[in-house]
């Protein structure tokens, strides 16, 4: 049985001080909602501040991004060793990494498996363009994505994969509940194919790309799907709060 996850990726957004008031807001809103992984991922200078003032509550702290050596002169990056004590979770290969930063899929695979190695868990996102999906192949280019950033990793009990097609992100268009189910679908035949059966059952699948209050019951309904990445919706308490609800399902009395 799989625990749902509902992460937020505020992306480039909040200071130190916004911040810590968006995640006790957060925590209080989800506090008593039971059954699901709540994870906000704020840039790295706020996550202090977010781990102090998500203390004593359940909800986890994640990171953005991370780079693969574990010290040395790469000046402006962030280890792993470094995170440890302050997160839990760590985003690996975004679009927006690839595609502003020119991240490959080898580079996304060292940075997943020096922070499985590290102890943090990953949150692994692949995702296909407009162009790809338009000529029919975007099952075909996932997977080959997946798992060629997947290449060398072992730690399956702590892997969560984000499928985020690239032109659902940050476009008000998330993709049906349909599409991203064939596609979770096909990434767990995938993990299968590399790791095995029972490994493909225990990793979460999240959907991520313009989830909302309003869409996202459908996407938490399908079987393999087990959550989803929020980014916009995540800047604002009471949307990401009432998707970790609409995902806990009704509270019992
Ligand atoms: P939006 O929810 O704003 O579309 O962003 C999705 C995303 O990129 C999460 O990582």
């Amino acid at each position: 049985m799989r625990t749902p996850v509902i992460a937020g990726n505020w992306k480039m957004n909040t200071t130190p001080h916004t911040a810590a008031d968006l995640a006790r807001s957060v925590a209080e809103r989800t506090s008593g909602l039971l059954g699901v992984t709540k994870v906000v991922c704020p840039p790295n200078v706020c996550i202090p501040a977010v781990k102090a003032a998500l203390h004593g509550t359940d909800v986890e702290v994640g990171a953005q991004n991370v780079h693969s050596e574990p010290t040395g002169a790469f000046t402006g990056e962030i280890s792993v060793g470094m995170l440890t004590e302050l997160a839990t979770h760590v985003i690996v290969g975004h679009s927006e990494r690839r595609s502003l930063f020119g991240e490959t899929n080898t580079g996304v695979a060292r940075k997943a498996a020096a922070a499985a190695a590290g102890g943090l868990k990953p949150i692994l996102c692949i995702g296909e363009s407009l162009d790809i999906r338009r000529t029919g192949e975007a099952e075909t280019f996932c997977k080959a994505q997946l798992r060629e950033s997947l290449e060398g990793y072992s730690a399956w009990d702590s892997l969560i994969i984000a499928y985020e097609p690239v032109w659902a992100i940050g476009s008000g268009e998330a993709a049906s509940p349909m599409i991203a189910q064939v596609m979770a679908s096909a990434i767990r035949d995938e993990i299968s194919d590399i790791a095995g059966q029972a490994a493909a059952e225990r990793v979460p699948v999240l959907y991520g790309g313009s989830v909302n209050p309003q869409n996202a019951g459908p996407f938490m309904d399908r079987p393999d799907i087990d959550g989803a990445l929020v980014g916009g919706a995540s800047l604002d308490a009471e949307a990401f709060s009432a998707i970790v609800q609409i995902t806990a399902g009704p509270i019992s009395p």
